[in-house]
């Protein structure tokens, strides 16, 4: 195991109605003056808004709104966040939806204290500050209302990329899975996908001897698969919903990616493709991830074969571990297919003629220097062969 630093200091509100008590935690946490930042509708027609808010005023605590966060972010609502901000002399930002919403909410909360441009830190500049954040979750899939990180897309250049700090952890967020039963059958099963991808990426380890990271993340992709096609069937099934809600925040918190190498090249790969064609972003990763992993399973043999076992309870062929590990990759992919995700170029509206532009954005996009480095390192000639066979 490699040395390690883990800092996760959110407060975690879980249940029922936990919603009532934002403006509760809000005061708890320092702030004053608040940032309610939210999507395209879907929690003022749910009604939630309109809670929060009473929440809010029922502590006394004044607040600005900015709403119309669409999924795949784009940078220019940030700026407009980071003017109100300032000009309102808002100390707290409290995201209420899903990733898209809690990323935008990250930038404007780091863009509010620095005095650069914000997409600094999206170019690999480390964010030390950044206004107190709360996150309220409507989604169980991209993980941010438990991470440092945010990923946001540059409309000049169309660059999808990921900024990170500490300071990005949310002071509290506020998880109450009844919340999410309002969402489309699609978007659950790409957050399903999406919350598997963060924990395939750090089960791709080039580290040994991390047992115990790679049990934890095994228990929770065994609880993905037993949990997803209950929530697909039955979308009001809260005990469900409650499981894979937690296990969004537990994959991407990275306390089950501690200590070892991690991978996140079908992250990268993906972002291309909800950036140029708004995908979501776990349909891209359901068609990315096989590819990717039918890509470089060679590498290691062995963890694949051992992931085949233990989560898709295949049988260990010991005179060809190779076949256990690519029957492991197929059960993923019946998996993905049997939730409703893509597996197709095609059925995101992808296409062929654009891997060159995609493996340049990807490759040489935004400062890279033409290589991904993660369980294996890719360069352009890889990068096309794994888009090509997602087609
Ligand atoms: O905008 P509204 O109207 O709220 O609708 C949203 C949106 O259309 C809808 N939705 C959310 N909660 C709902 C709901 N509809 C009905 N009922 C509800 N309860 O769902 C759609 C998707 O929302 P979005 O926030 O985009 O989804 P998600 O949480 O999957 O976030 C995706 C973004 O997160 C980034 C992705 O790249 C993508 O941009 N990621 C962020 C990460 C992080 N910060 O750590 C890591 C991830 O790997 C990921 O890259
Ligand atoms: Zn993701």
């Amino acid at each position: 195991m490699d040395n390690f630093t883990f800092y996760s200091p959110t407060f975690f509100a879980f249940g029922k109605d936990t919603e009532n008590d934002a403006g509760k935690y809000v005061k708890k946490f320092g702030g004053t003056k608040v940032l309610i930042h939210y999507g395209g509708g879907s929690v003022v027609k749910s009604g939630l808004l309109d809670r929060v808010q009473k929440s809010l005023d029922a502590e006394g605590i004044p607040y600005v709104l900015l709403g119309g966060v669409k999924p795949n972010l784009r940078s220019g609502l940030v700026y407009e966040g980071i003017d109100l901000c300032k000009k309102e002399n808002i100390d707290f930002v409290l995201a209420v939806g899903g990733g898209s919403v809690i990323d935008s909410a990250k930038a404007i909360a780091a863009g509010t204290v620095y005095d650069g441009d914000f997409w600094d830190f999206y170019s690999g500049k480390y964010i030390e500050e950044a206004l107190p954040i709360g996150t309220i979750l409507t989604i169980a899939a991209a993980g941010s209302e438990g991470s440092p990180d945010s990923v946001i897309t540059k409309e000049e250049g169309m660059f999808k990329r990921g900024a990170t700090g500490n300071a990005l952890r949310p002071k509290f967020s506020i998880l109450n899975p009844a919340l999410t039963q309002t969402l489309p059958a699609y978007q659950t099963a790409a957050g399903i996908t999406d919350i598997l991808a963060h924990l395939h990426e750090r089960y791709l380890t080039n580290t040994k001897e991390v047992e115990v990271t790679d049990r934890m993340i095994e228990g929770l992709m065994l609880a993905m698969v037993h949990e997803g096609p209950r929530v697909i069937a039955d979308p009001n099934n809260y005990e469900a919903r409650a499981n894979i809600m937690w296990a969004g925040m537990m994959a991407h918190n990275n306390s089950c990616g501690v200590g070892r190498s991690q991978d996140w090249n079908s992250h990268d790969i993906e972002h291309e493709l909800s950036a140029l064609y708004d995908c979501a972003h776990g349909a891209g990763l359901a068609i990315t991830m096989p590819a990717v992993f039918k890509y470089v399973y060679k590498h290691d043999v062995m963890r694949f074969a051992k992931l085949a076992v233990r989560v898709w309870g295949c049988q260990m062929d010991f005179d060809n571990p190779e076949v256990t590990a690519l029957e492991g990759i197929s059960r993923l992919e019946i998996f993905l297919k049997s939730i409703g995700m893509p597996s197709s170029f095609a059925e995101i509206g992808a296409k062929e003629e654009d891997i060159p532009t995609l493996v340049k954005t990807l490759c040489y996009g935004n400062g890279r220097n033409g290589k991904l480095n993660g369980f294996v390192s890719l360069d352009e000639k890889d990068c096309t062969n794994i888009y090509k066979m997602m087609v």
